[in-house]
């Protein structure tokens, strides 16, 4: 077993949120694909579809991501997905501050497996988990932040994509900065917005 499935089973067995773990059908751990440093994706937690699964992404979301990757130049095998929470909060109610908290050493640790050249932060949670909970997604999007070792593309959650539709801003602000971050890792010695970071 490699490091990656290693973590992946220690996840997969957690109840540091007892209700959590008591609700859910599967922990969503996140998938990587074999590549070294991959763009890592961070959303907030599992929805039904997900929970069902046991994969992230894979509902309606999911499958507009999937759509506004391959617009740029990105897919399933070429990024690690990954989420803020491992379980799904019942009824899809944002985490609390508590459950991020709980499950904040798991993902530190997926990051740190993964060493991802550039990571992109899929709505206010993930943001939010970067940035702290005072930062605005709108303060902070549309550039490519250093957050530690981390080069961070804050953005839209998909799911924002889907409730504004196919002309609404946070579609185009999704693509256009999921477009950045694979520029990003493409170039590994472009210049960054040095911001100091809580990492
Ligand atoms: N929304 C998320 O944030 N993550 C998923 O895995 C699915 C939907």
């Amino acid at each position: 077993m490699d490091t990656w499935e290693q973590l992946a089973a220690q996840i997969r067995t957690c109840s540091r949120c007892p209700h959590l773990a008591a609700s859910r059908t599967h922990v969503v751990v996140g998938l990587r694909p074999q590549l070294l440093r991959p763009v890592t994706l961070i959303g907030e937690a599992p929805g039904a579809q997900e929970d069902m699964a046991g994969e992230p992404f894979v509902g309606r979301a999911g499958q507009l991501l999937d759509v506004l990757l391959a617009e740029s130049g990105l897919d399933r095998t070429s990024v690690a997905i990954v989420n803020v929470l491992k379980c799904r909060p019942p009824g899809n109610r944002v985490p609390t501050r508590t459950e991020v908290v709980q499950c904040r050493p798991w993902l530190e640790a997926q990051l740190e497996i993964l060493d991802p050249r550039v990571i992109v932060t899929l709505g206010g949670t993930a943001t939010a988990w970067f940035f702290g909970a005072g930062r605005k997604l709108s303060e902070v999007r549309g550039r490519v932040h250093r957050i530690g070792r981390f080069r961070v593309v804050p953005t839209y959650h998909p799911s924002a994509a889907l409730r504004f539709g196919p002309g609404g801003l946070p579609r185009a602000a999704l693509r256009e900065d999921l477009k950045m971050a694979a520029t990003v890792a493409a170039d590994e010695s472009g210049e960054d917005e040095i911001e100091a970071g809580l990492w």
